[in-house]
């Protein structure tokens, strides 16, 4: 049965909530299909709902993770390249949260196909599911503050060798207002010409990042 489009008539006229169907996502991810087909390249969705976009570009990343299948080494590394680079914003509680779990949620549907099993598993959901609540953002995409009224605060993570990960911050509101580009970061995974927060973090393993607390 197709997702319905609609939750509440009241969600509506608050907040605009119309959810798109998959046929129009897929159609429209068409269009940056070059970003789509580039394990790497960000995806930034400024009022993501509960992820009928991100799931899709989610999809899209792991059909790309096939090619290291039965490879731990190589697949759990690059899962987490394939997750991290996807970043939401969405207003209501509610949606952020179920955006979170189904992208979760299909990582660990998908897992199986391609490894029957890594001692790392346990780790690597944990890192996941660290970098969701990251990446995945309950804030308001118009004034880039959270509910709190804190500024919305984007982390990227890079790899530096095949396991290290190098996290840097950038302010939401400067990265919408420095960059009229469609990405964050270029085709070399290098900023665009955005200052980034002063906080300097120490490279970590990729499969520890969840013990990293700011
Ligand atoms: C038209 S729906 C689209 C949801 C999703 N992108 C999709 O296509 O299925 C718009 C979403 O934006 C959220 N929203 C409304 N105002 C927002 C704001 N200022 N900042 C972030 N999200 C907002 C709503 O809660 C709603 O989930």
């Amino acid at each position: 049965m197709a997702k319905a489009q609609v939750k509440t008539r009241k969600r509506v006229a608050d907040h605009g909530e119309v959810f798109t169907n998959a046929r129009e996502v897929n159609a429209m991810l068409d269009l940056v299909k070059d970003q789509c087909d580039r394990l790497e390249a960000t995806f930034l969705e400024p009022a993501c709902g509960d992820g009928n976009f991100l799931i899709e570009i989610l999809n899209r990343k792991l059909l790309l993770l096939s090619r290291y299948k039965r490879n731990a080494d190589l697949y759990n590394p690059k899962l987490i390249v394939a997750v991290s680079s996807i970043y939401g914003v969405e207003l209501l509680e509610d949606n952020a949260k179920d955006c979170r779990k189904r992208l979760y949620n299909r990582v660990v549907e998908a897992y199986p196909k391609y490894l029957k099993s890594s001692k790392e598993y346990p780790e690597l959901l944990k890192t996941i599911d660290f970098i969701l609540k990251k990446n995945i953002i309950c804030g308001n995409a118009l004034d880039y503050t959270k509910a709190d009224g804190s500024p919305i605060i984007f982390y990227q993570w890079q790899f530096i060798n095949t396991v290290k990960v190098k996290i840097r911050c950038f302010d939401f509101e400067v990265v919408a207002q420095s960059s009229k580009q469609t990405t964050m970061f270029d085709e070399y995974n290098q900023p665009q010409q955005i200052s980034t927060h002063n906080q300097e973090f120490k490279p970590i393993h990729y499969l520890k990042l969840y013990t990293y607390a700011d």
